[in-house]
């Protein structure tokens, strides 16, 4: 069983305060562009995971491993005894703020649940994954979508057409949890305060009409200033965007990738391109958005 799923970006993410269970209250909109991890799943006694690709090397491949913990979780919840032999195909940037672990966990629930055939809804692999993590429930459904609660609550949202995204990648990482302690300690020292956990109509309205310079006008993330602090080369990768011509450019969910709207996708392409070669990032990748979740191939 080979399942192929998708990349998040967040074209709004409003943070609001911390509760009392350690997570922020959220709301957001995710929207699933075409980079992908494939996940493999082949019969085997025991629960494993191997890796390939780019980003190989900076995934744990023990019982941390996502993609481990949502088979385990699977096999648990419908009393499976058998175990998986899982490949990852890794093209997803690892710790980038693309949600690439969470795929990879709803890529494994998808590839398990056909090769065990324990045949759950979608309905109830949504709720195993929002035990997994925060993103896993939206990388299962994919498209373009609210996100309520820590963003596991889901509501599609209507889209008139397809966006053309450059995504910036970053040469480290950063931790979530990081970003969002560094949220808390900004809003602690008096910069910025709680938001008002409302994405807006603007963003809502540019997405039906299918309006690439609208959706730029609407784009904001609450989490961009925290993620700055940490990496402020991230500033100059923002402006070179902007510079060369994005329609706008925002700090990918907790980042450190950065997302810029282009035009089309020949924009896309030049935009990329330049980014490369103006070298504000590791690499620069064109992606399409919205696309299906996690889908057998
Ligand atoms: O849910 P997930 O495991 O992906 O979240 C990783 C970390 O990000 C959490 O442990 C938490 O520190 C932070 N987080 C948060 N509020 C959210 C989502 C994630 O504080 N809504």
């Amino acid at each position: 069983m080979t399942v192929r799923v998708p990349a998040k970006i967040n074209l709004v993410l409003a943070v609001g305060a911390k509760r009392s269970d350690g997570y922020h209250e959220l709301a957001t909109v995710f929207q699933a562009i075409s980079l992908y991890d494939e996940v493999e799943a082949r019969a085997a006694a025991e629960i494993s995971v191997a890796i390939q690709g780019e980003y190989a090397d900076q995934v744990p491949t023990g019982e941390s491993n996502l993609a481990v913990r949502a088979a385990a979780t699977l096999a648990g919840y419908a009393g499976v005894r058998s175990g998986v032999r899982l490949r990852l195909r890794k093209r997803i940037p690892v710790a980038g703020g693309l949600a690439g672990g969470s795929a990879d966990a709803a890529g494994s629930l998808v590839a398990c649940d056909a090769l065990w055939e324990t045949g759950l809804g979608r309905a109830e692999l949504s709720s195993l994954a929002g035990r997994l993590g925060s993103d896993v429930p939206f990388a299962l459904a994919g498209g373009t979508a609210l996100g309520a609660g820590r963003g596991e609550r889901l509501t599609p949202v209507m889209v008139g057409g397809t966006f053309h995204w450059v995504v910036a990648v970053a040469a480290g990482g950063l931790s979530t949890p990081a970003v969002y302690a560094e949220l808390d300690r900004l809003r602690a020292a008096g910069e910025g305060t709680d938001s008002d956990l409302d994405v807006g109509f603007d963003v809502l309205t540019a997405l039906r009409a299918g309006n690439a310079e609208a959706l730029a006008a609407a784009l904001r993330n609450d989490l961009e200033a925290a993620a700055r602090t940490l990496l402020p080369g991230l500033r100059t990768t923002l402006e070179t965007g902007r510079e060369l011509g994005a329609l706008a450019g925002i700090v990918s969910g907790s980042g450190p990738s950065c997302a810029f709207l282009a035009r089309d996708a020949e924009h896309a392409g030049e935009l990329a391109d330049e980014l490369v070669a103006a070298q504000v990032c590791a690499d620069a990748l064109v992606a399409t958005g919205p696309v299906p979740g996690a889908r057998l191939i």
